[in-house]
């Protein structure tokens, strides 16, 4: 299929859900004859690529989940002989076998052209310099920025994540004005310029473009605060194809636009698997429209979002991700995602943002310890003792769950240089 990079952009709903018809009638074709796993799931689902007439039809067509991937590792899924996969990535997981992805010299620039895209919609132009910490290798986040960088006609800076000291004085030295780092690598980069007596508000930068975990609108503003910067978010995973699956407008900051001339974004009850309307919260899936080495037909990403209509874009937004499921608490009973926990930390001007949950069992009880740390300007033991209570106080008030805090001194809490990992599980060690 030859596309044309941003053909759609500005079409109407109409004509977008034509072309989105076309080419899931193609996606869904190809995935059936090329991928034993999608024709055998079909078949025993009942089910013919034929069938879809209309983009609701997708509905009739069986969920794809992340054993899927594993159970054809490494590259059972490929709908494109080997030799014709350009690229591959993977993802690690916390167990088992990575997940792979692939992708054909078309699907690199199809990437391309989305992150490009998204580059713009935050704000950056040809000219511009991208400071890239997103970390190189496997994982999708520094190469999938670069090409899309590239792309845009930026000039791409490929630090890579870690070495803050060294992230620091390229910033000083070379001044771009974006940069691409997840939200909580950002916050330790800040720390990073203070550390070495430079205020991170005095710095070239811009603009940021924050994605790869969740993160709260405190956090934006915190970091929005502390750079005197516009943050804006993107999202993106490897199965759908890496960074740049929708982006954040910046001048309307309400979530990111789902690129939805190549993913169609469905949201489905996580507990029977059916589809809700749009505004309504549930679990995201995605179907790839364009994708030749690896089509991805109705993926469950885990991800507790909604779907919003357009306002910088005809295409649909997303709402900012609760939370995933996988990351999903339950202590006694009370759900709770990692992101409910954050806000009340943000909100405290006492504490600092870093933070993880710990969960631990005493017996048959299960206890959620919240580890995080105190700002520096007020790290003196009175006010950490208040600020500590006031945050346990407020979790069980409004979360509803009885919590330990575990409050540091200023920089107690391990820095991350990618992906924070906001939940320690410590249940079956
Ligand atoms: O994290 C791709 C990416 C890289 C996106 C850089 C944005 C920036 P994976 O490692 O496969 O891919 O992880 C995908 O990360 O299902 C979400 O749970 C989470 N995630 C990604 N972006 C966001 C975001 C990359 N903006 C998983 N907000 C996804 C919340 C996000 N969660």
């Amino acid at each position: 299929m030859t596309i044309q990079a941003d053909a759609l952009l500005k079409a109407s709903r109409d004509e977008l859900q034509a072309a989105q018809l076309e080419r899931m009638k193609w996606s869904l074709a190809h995935a059936y004859e090329n991928v034993p796993f999608y024709r055998q799931s079909f078949d025993a689902a009942g089910v013919h690529p034929s069938e879809l007439k209309s983009l609701s039809d997708l509905a009739k067509f069986p969920f794809t989940v992340k054993q899927d991937l594993r159970d054809n590792y490494p590259f059972g899924m490929f709908a494109v002989p080997r030799e014709n996969v350009a690229r591959l990535h993977a993802s690690s997981g916390t167990t088992g076998k990575p997940t792979v992805v692939g992708y054909t010299l078309n699907d690199i620039s199809t990437w391309a052209d989305v992150v490009a895209r998204s580059i713009r919609a935050a704000g950056g132009k040809a000219g511009d310099m991208v400071h890239i910490a997103y970390g190189y290798g496997l994982f999708t986040g520094g190469l999938g920025a670069h090409y899309g960088a590239e792309r845009c006609g930026c000039t791409v800076v490929p630090m890579s994540g870690g070495a803050t000291d060294k992230q620091v004085q390229l910033i000083q030295d070379f001044k771009p004005e974006i940069i691409m780092v997840t939200p909580s690598y950002m916050l330790a980069l800040a720390d990073g310029f203070e550390r070495l007596g430079i205020d991170p508000s005095s710095t070239s930068l811009k603009i940021g473009i924050h994605g790869a975990e969740p993160w709260t609108a405190e956090m934006r503003q915190e970091i929005e605060a502390r750079f005197g910067i516009d943050a804006m978010d993107i999202y993106g995973l490897s199965e759908v194809m890496g960074p740049g699956v929708g982006q954040e407008f910046r001048e309307t900051k309400d979530g990111p636009t789902l690129w939805e001339d190549h993913f169609y974004p469905e949201i489905i009850d996580p507990e029977t698997g059916e589809v809700l309307p749009d505004g309504e919260e549930g679990e995201l899936v995605f179907t790839s429209l364009t994708k030749e080495a690896l089509p991805i037909i109705r993926y469950r990403t885990r991800d507790l979002t909604r779907l919003l209509p357009g306002t910088a874009s005809t295409m649909r937004r997303m709402d900012r991700i609760r939370g995933r499921s996988d990351d999903m608490m339950i202590i006694r009973g009370v759900n709770v995602f990692p992101t409910q926990i954050e806000d009340l930390i943000c909100q405290d001007t006492r504490l600092s943002p870093h933070y993880f949950c710990e969960i631990n069992r005493q017996g048959r009880m299960d206890t959620l310890t919240v580890v995080t740390e105190a700002a520096p300007n007020a790290a003196d033991s009175d006010s950490m003792a208040a600020a500590a209570l006031s945050l346990q106080k407020k979790i069980k008030d409004l979360i509803g769950v009885s919590t330990k805090i575990d409050l540091r001194e200023p920089g107690g809490v391990p820095r991350s240089e990618g992906k924070a990992k906001r939940v320690v599980d410590n249940r079956n060690n």
